[in-house]
């Protein structure tokens, strides 16, 4: 079944995993560390940079009308209050590709990286970074906002919580010499604990050298609580900024929100966790024109608290259950407390099998489409990711495509469901 005509139904990236040589920003000087995290570094990543109006293209090809992704902070902004007048230049041309095109730009603000700056000055729990974050959102929005109708400030701004939690249980089981991959399966993003436990001693020195601190508060840190509402006051300082240059524009954040449930006994454990993951960050939301909804997989809990995937259960590339029926239930959830305009930015599945994605696709927007007729307003769906890329810590290996891209050549084959996504225009 068809969407209406006004639903965007596109598809997301964000900047350093698609682009290439995102070189002023704390995820490339953590990638080159001798002791690093990652897999590999991020390199030229898709070459997006180059080549986004290919992307956008095939896009519009296949039937999609929105794209979401991220203009990068580290390039725009390279030395604190040094304005890049050519990257910013960059980036009109994108926007102004996606009209050529007839593709509804979504632009997010900060996805996951930061200028290596802004780490220096003690990053994601400093106070400064609410007036840096502040002065960078009303830049954009004077430069880019006239061409703009959506902004997500900050993706997944309750990440830094959830790794928080999942760290706590990571070391707990990893005392306890269990198996100690099974934790990392539970987090909806590219992370490898184990590698970072063992580097650990390394990396406080190498990330000393270049942060200034052996524990640099990059975006995708433990947070603590105070960092946490600190991410929240940033966000409504830049929504204030972007008002204040360009009202028309909507503005909203994003959030990663597993589908929670309860098995008998486990009741106390999937409230508190929700409230953790969603419902603590209302009073800072509540008033925004949409929230980004990104779901990717379920949680269980039991009396003991959080389960692993049931056994049997068929998992994805990234380790975590492929469950698809998570979106609608995640959509219904969130809309019990917060009334305003929903937009999924984020929904998908790591597979090396498209059929998988064409199968994943087909649920969850059965499950939107059942949301719409109940009367909640979900005004559009983006797909991660519209090609295979960077999936940060777990490197090139994680396959979210819709768009299969060759690492040698960098040319693009668009995968079945890419135009299985577009048909539902
Ligand atoms: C993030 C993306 C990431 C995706 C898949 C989300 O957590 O916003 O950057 O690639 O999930 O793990």
């Amino acid at each position: 079944m068809k969407f209406a005509e006004d639903f965007l139904i596109g598809a997301s990236t964000a900047a350093h995993q698609v682009e290439g040589n995102n070189i002023h920003s704390d995820y490339w000087a953590q990638e080159q560390m001798p002791h690093s995290s990652f897999t590999e570094p991020s390199g030229d990543a898709c070459d997006h940079y180059n080549r986004y109006e290919e992307d956008i293209k095939l896009m519009a090809e296949a039937g999609l009308n929105a794209y979401r992704f991220s203009v990068e902070w580290a390039r725009i902004e390279p030395e604190e209050g040094v304005y890049d007048a050519e990257e910013t230049e960059h980036y009109r041309k994108v926007i102004a590709c996606c009209r050529k095109y007839g593709i509804e730009p979504i632009v997010t603000l900060h996805h996951f990286t930061s200028p290596v700056w802004l780490i220096r000055k003690g990053g994601w729990e400093a106070e400064s970074t609410i007036e840096d974050f502040r002065r960078y959102a009303s830049y954009i929005a004077k430069e880019l906002g006239s061409e703009l109708n959506y902004i997500c400030t900050i993706n997944e701004a309750n990440m830094g919580l959830q790794l928080a939690a999942i760290a706590k249980r990571f070391r707990l089981m990893a005392e306890q010499a269990q198996k100690a991959s099974k934790a990392e399966g539970t987090v909806q993003v590219g992370m490898n604990f184990e590698k970072m436990m063992e580097n650990m001693k390394y990396a406080a020195q190498e990330n000393a050298q270049v942060f200034g601190t052996p524990q640099p508060q990059i975006f995708v840190s433990s947070r603590t609580p105070e960092g946490d509402l600190l991410v929240m006051r940033a966000h409504r300082a830049a929504v204030e900024a972007v008002k204040a240059e360009c009202p028309h524009i909507k503005t909203g954040l994003t959030l990663s929100m597993h589908d929670l449930q309860a098995l008998p006994g486990g009741e106390a454990f999937e409230e508190a966790a929700w409230d953790e993951e969603f419902r603590h960050y209302l009073p800072y939301i509540q008033d925004d024109d949409f929230l980004g909804v990104q779901n990717y997989t379920r949680t269980q809990y039991g009396p003991q608290g959080q389960l692993p995937a049931p056994e049997g259960a068929e998992l994805t590339q990234m380790n975590y259950e492929y469950y698809p029926e998570g979106l609608e239930h995640v959509i219904r959830r969130v809309h019990e407390d917060f009334k305003g305009d929903l937009i999924v930015t984020e929904n998908g599945i790591a597979t090396s099998d498209d059929t998988r994605r064409v199968a994943f696709i087909e649920t969850a927007l059965a499950g939107v489409q059942k949301c719409i007729a109940d009367g909640i307003p979900v005004k559009g769906y983006c797909h991660w990711s519209l090609m295979d890329n960077f999936e940060w810590q777990k490197g090139y290996e994680m396959t979210f495509g819709l768009i299969a891209v060759n690492r040698e050549t960098q040319e693009r084959t668009p995968k079945p469901s890419l135009a299985y996504l577009g048909s539902f225009r």
